[in-house]
């Protein structure tokens, strides 16, 4: 029997399998035990399944010498240092697949919401400050035949960009490696450029993970470089932004808005942000649909069973 240390409540899952093979634990907040409270609570555990949130470093593996498993409760992994993990032996893994159409639809979400002002039109309402139909307001960016440039064309920017052609966009895509021509006919999707993707989208949005090179990726400069009135949508994660500049471009007008659902320091929001009334601001939601979530939690516990069973599982990212 091992001991298995889960961050938090997992929806809908029956842990049943899990408790009567191995000494199972789980933190009682619903947002997870966080670095701290896994470093607090490791000691002989020989898996764990964290959240995207916790930040599982050095620290907190330095308090788990029998660790084989870190089943991380999402697709991004940028919470764990992998290359410790690998160094060391343990075997990682995510949520791939499951959550690709739950977060390419809240990516669209964000781009319709962002792009058409429904939540500033809700706000405005509830205030009790809306005066009726008027041919001169709640003017928005027109989404039918927009020009979509995407940052990172992995499965979910794909699930984005077949969305996006059901709306006539006309899709750019710009990654590290380009696709073989024939996927790029099949979706519709165009090669450019990173500078030129800035430069010449409606709406840029961002679907790729949080590595060295994509930190800091929507700097000042490239927010400047974006067409006037141009649209921002960030369902990746909040480090790829610099969000006092995106907080003084849609202060200034030069974007039009934005629909953020990560942040640099969640869930704490940058106050420049909060002051803004053009930016639509989504608590980290978007694989939140039920089957999504009971999904992800399934894999994380398969693939704890199938580690500690010494077994290769089939989500394995190191
Ligand atoms: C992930 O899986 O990386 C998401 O951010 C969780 O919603």
């Amino acid at each position: 029997m091992a001991r298995v240390l889960v961050s938090g409540p997992l929806p809908g899952t029956d842990l049943s399998r899990l408790y009567q093979m191995h000494q199972v634990e789980v933190g009682s907040s619903p947002q997870g035990l966080g670095g701290d409270g896994f470093r607090e609570r490791l000691s002989d555990h020989e898996a764990i399944i964290p959240f995207v949130t916790d930040a599982i470093d050095r620290a907190v593996l330095d308090r788990a010498p029998n660790l084989r498993v870190v089943a991380n409760c999402g697709v991004g992994v940028n919470n764990i240092d992998l290359a410790l993990c690998r160094e060391r032996k343990i075997v990682v893994t995510n949520t791939p697949n499951v959550l690709t159409d739950a977060t390419a639809d809240a990516t669209m979400a964000l781009i319709l919401d962002a792009c058409r002002g429904v939540t500033t039109g809700d706000r405005l309402v509830r205030k009790g400050e809306w005066k009726g139909w008027a041919p001169t307001e709640f003017l928005g960016v027109r989404v039918t035949g927009a020009r979509l440039g995407i940052v990172g064309l992995g499965r979910i920017g794909k699930a984005v960009s077949v969305r996006a052609r059901a709306f006539s966009m006309v899709v750019a895509y710009t990654q590290r490696t380009q696709l073989p021509p024939p996927e790029e006919q099949a979706l519709g999707v165009v090669y450019t450029d990173l500078e030129t993707l800035f430069a010449q989208s409606d709406i840029v949005c961002l679907c790729c993970p949080l590595t060295p090179e994509t930190r800091g990726l929507v700097s000042r400069d490239r927010l400047l470089r974006m067409k006037k009135g141009a649209v921002l949508v960030n369902t990746a994660r909040g480090p790829c932004v610099d969000e006092e500049a995106l907080a003084e471009a849609l202060q200034s007008g030069h974007l039009f808005s934005a629909g953020l659902d990560v942040y640099a320091d969640e869930p704490r929001i940058a106050p420049a942000l909060l002051r803004c009334e053009n930016v639509v601001l989504a608590p980290h939601l978007a694989s939140a649909d039920r089957p999504t979530r009971e999904a992800m939690a399934r894999i994380c516990i398969e693939a704890v069973l199938t580690v500690l069973d010494g077994k290769e599982p089939p989500t394995r990212v190191a």
